[in-house]
């Protein structure tokens, strides 16, 4: 009997075991992922997270304006002038010019960043870097740096788990580096008028 008993304590003690094992790999998945398979899950979160969105610079298509991927995530391109803000409607809408890149609102003038792995992106930036711009919205990932302006939706980021955080990071360091120096926000001019 005492034998049953003890084995019956490890064989319980084996199942606690393993389910809070199970428990751990839940809670932080892919924990035993390779870099490849992190990269991957970092393309699969940036395409269906919307990053291209605002951070490819568009084409035209039968369909409409769509993410020039030769461009990919180059943000707002330097040679592209803004048209002349119209203070009447800016004093009372938010302005998205037609390639969704360059914003206009009650902070001013925001263009989408280059985040490919360009050194005009973030090809130099730490992956600690990343965390602290996306968990606590810092420009350039510097912790006493200016806040990272609208409509980056960085409060929504912040709670992606770290792996996935990682795998955007390491995705991103893996894309083809294209040179833009996209230009710095303009001051909230465009809000003359506003309470
Ligand atoms: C609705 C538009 C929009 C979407 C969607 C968006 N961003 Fe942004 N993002 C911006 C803008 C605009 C800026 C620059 C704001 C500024 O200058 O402060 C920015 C800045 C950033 C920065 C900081 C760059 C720097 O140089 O400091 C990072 C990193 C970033 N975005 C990553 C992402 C990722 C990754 C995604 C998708 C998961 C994403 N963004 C989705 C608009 C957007």
């Amino acid at each position: 009997m005492k034998k049953f008993i003890g084995l019956l304590l490890a064989f319980s003690g084996f199942v606690m075991y393993s389910c809070s094992n199970n428990q751990s790999q839940i809670t932080e998945p892919g924990t035993n992922l390779t870099k490849d398979s992190l990269i991957k899950r970092g393309e699969y979160l940036v395409i269906t997270m919307g990053c291209e969105d605002c951070h490819s610079p568009k084409k035209m298509s039968p369909q409409g304006p769509v993410p020039d991927h030769d461009l990919m995530l180059s943000g707002h391109p330097a040679s592209m002038p803004l048209p002349v803000i119209d203070a009447a409607a800016s004093k009372n809408w938010l302005l998205f010019n037609q390639g969704l890149t360059a914003f206009v609102g009650p902070w001013g003038t925001s263009y989408a960043a280059n985040i490919t792995s360009d050194d005009s992106g973030i090809g130099k930036w730490t992956e600690a870097q990343f965390f602290t711009a996306i968990r606590q919205g810092k420009s350039k990932g510097m912790v006493n740096g200016r806040d990272i302006l609208p409509p980056m939706p960085w409060p929504n980021f912040a709670r992606l788990t770290d792996t996935d955080l990682k795998s955007i990071f390491y995705f991103l360091q893996s894309t083809k580096p294209i040179s833009n120096v996209v230009p710095s926000p303009g001051p909230p001019q465009g809000m003359l008028g506003m309470k």
